[in-house]
């Protein structure tokens, strides 16, 4: 399983391909609950939130998942438990698609109190660009969805922690200053975002999934095409892209790393 995905892509895309249902969820994860049960307990309101008449829709994600009895918990949050992955469901109302349940313990820099309630436009409002370029695609495919598809993407980015759990951006972004050009190859991370959707047939909604993949950026240098590759992508990211995910603010650790390992600069990346 690639979890490279600046070999495909360096802007924003939508990216969306469909998988078969033995590749839905990828797994590797021996105990979730060990890792999300905690942060449900500590910080609520930001890995957890639910609309009311969400119930339905919450349940008919956990039977997908296999998961039929939820004890006190919210059914989506006891299916989340059993499985790597974050899960959002997404449900039309008043002709928009809205987050209306999600548990959400890897965030990228959001929180689910953030999200809970959104339409899909709400969410990505802060991402230049999005509604003019993807919005109304996405809402076609949100739209669309046939019950049995299942789509996937990936998106990539770099940060400066091993932690899947990261809400907010300034603690992590103030510890950059800290980094001596030497370690870049285990401070800092790809982090990939596995993301699948798919339609719950009986309740109408969709099941949204969020898997977070984090590699030091040592793997990059297991061999010399992995690394050029990364460094091609890194060098010619497009600059909204970029921008929106601050890579500026990891440019001389970046291409520290890279000259160190032989990659040296070039505008076109020959
Ligand atoms: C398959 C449907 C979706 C597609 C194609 C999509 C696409 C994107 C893209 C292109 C970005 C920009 C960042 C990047 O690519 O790395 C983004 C950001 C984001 N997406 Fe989505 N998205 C989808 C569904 C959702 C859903 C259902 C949620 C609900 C939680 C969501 C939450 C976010 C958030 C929170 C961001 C970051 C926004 C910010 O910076 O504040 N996305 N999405």
């Amino acid at each position: 399983m690639s979890h490279r995905p600046w070999e495909e892509s360096a802007d924003f895309s939508i990216g969306l391909s469909p998988i078969d249902e033995a590749r839905w969820l990828e797994g590797c994860e021996a105990d979730p609950a060990a890792r999300k049960d905690p942060l449900h307990a500590e910080h609520a309101d930001l890995v957890w939130g639910e609309m009311q008449p969400s119930r339905p829709g919450q349940r008919e994600a956990a039977a997908l998942l296999g998961v039929s009895s939820f004890g006190d918990l919210p059914p989506l949050y006891a299916a989340a438990r059993t499985v790597a992955d974050d899960l959002v469901l997404v449900e039309k109302t008043d002709g928009l698609w809205r987050v209306s349940a999600i548990s959400l313990s890897a965030p990228t820099f959001f929180t689910a109190r953030e999200v809970l309630g959104k339409s899909l436009a709400e969410i990505h409002g802060p991402v230049t660009g999005f509604n003019d370029r993807f919005l109304a695609r996405l809402v076609r495919i949100f739209d669309g969805l046939r019950p049995g598809l299942i789509l996937q993407r990936r998106n990539w980015s770099v940060v400066n922690s091993d932690q899947p759990f990261t809400p907010f951006s300034a603690p992590v972004r103030a510890r950059i200053g800290e980094i001596a050009p030497g370690d870049v190859g285990q401070a800092l991370f790809t982090r990939v975002e596995r993301q699948t959707v798919r339609r719950l047939p009986d309740t109408g909604g969709v099941l949204f999934t969020i898997r977070v993949w984090l590699t030091p950026f040592q793997a990059l240098t297991e061999s010399p095409e992995r690394l050029a590759a990364f460094a091609r992508a890194w060098r010619s990211a497009a600059p909204g892209f970029a921008a929106y995910k601050g890579f500026h603010l990891y440019a001389e650790l970046v291409e520290a790393f890279l000259r160190a390992h032989g990659e040296s600069h070039s505008v076109n990346g020959a």
